[in-house]
């Protein structure tokens, strides 16, 4: 069972390009071509926030265009780029499962696993904060499902990166949403967004990481007082594998290096020998 995550796509209006030199829209058609030639087809492509730079209807109905062709069905949230409603509007013709307005969290059942959608955007905000009503909704999903094992994807990380100015806008309330996922042994992985590259730890006692956007890398930069900045490092995405199995199974998460890249080459010839 695969489902793919691409995140902050920040696609902006036809024409233009995000920060005076990204082509986000060319890295998002580069990433929708990757991911259909994918000899093993995810079941749904999560898309974890900052679909859209500024938040406009012209930004997601040229997100929507991009990603049209692709096969696998899309499950979209938002960040703190996005506008709740007119991603919510634009969105929902190719995602009927995100909820008409307001909070746009959600809850899927996708081949024995349970993902949960969350949105943790504060409009007009950086930084990321769940509501109260919020987490007692994912308690409520966690607690009618209490064995099939649960995915929980979001846009800020309820956790610190080392990279200060990012750190001061993750997700706020990071204790509260700690404490409802520790009573849910069933809870595989928390996957995020929002820092443009492949972190991994863990968080609540499990796996947790936070996926590459397919244009621009944050730059990695460790020092307490470094400037936010950006880089165009090779683009990527993730690519989570879940086998059922003891407990809630085993969760694989690969890094997905996105492009065309010379290969494969076989270590043997036909007949067995190593290749000279
Ligand atoms: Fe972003």
């Amino acid at each position: 069972m695969l489902i793919a995550q691409l995140t902050d796509t920040h696609i902006r209006a036809k024409g233009q390009l995000a920060y005076g030199c990204v082509d986000t829209a060319g890295f998002l058609k580069a990433a929708v071509a990757h991911l259909n030639g994918m000899p093993h087809q995810p079941e749904a492509v999560l898309i974890t926030g900052d679909l859209a730079e500024t938040g406009t209807e012209e930004e997601y109905a040229h997100f929507c265009d991009l990603v049209a062709p692709l096969k696998a069905p899309i499950l979209p949230i938002p960040g703190n780029h996005d506008d709740r409603d007119t991603f919510a509007r634009m969105l929902r013709p190719m995602a009927p499962m995100l909820p008409k307005s307001g909070d746009l969290s959600y809850a899927v059942d996708i081949g024995g696993l349970r993902l949960l959608l969350i949105d943790s955007m504060v409009p007009g905000q950086a930084h990321g904060d769940i509501g109260d009503d919020r987490l007692a909704w994912l308690d409520r999903q966690l607690s009618v499902q209490p064995v099939m094992p649960a995915l929980v994807a979001l846009h800020h990380p309820p956790f610190d990166t080392g990279i200060a100015k990012m750190d001061a806008h993750s997700c706020r309330n990071a204790p509260a949403l700690e404490a409802v996922l520790l009573r849910h042994s069933h809870v595989l992985a928390t996957i995020c967004g929002h820092v443009h590259r492949t972190v991994l730890t863990t968080f609540a006692g499990k796996a947790a990481s936070i996926a590459p956007s397919p244009a621009h890398a944050i730059e990695l930069s460790l020092r307490p007082d470094a400037p936010l900045e950006f880089r165009l490092e090779p683009p990527g995405m993730h690519l989570h594998a879940w086998t059922p199995g003891a407990g809630s199974g085993r969760l694989i998460t690969h890094h997905v290096p996105i492009g065309t890249f010379s290969g494969p080459h076989p270590f043997f010839e036909p007949g067995g020998r190593p290749v000279g």
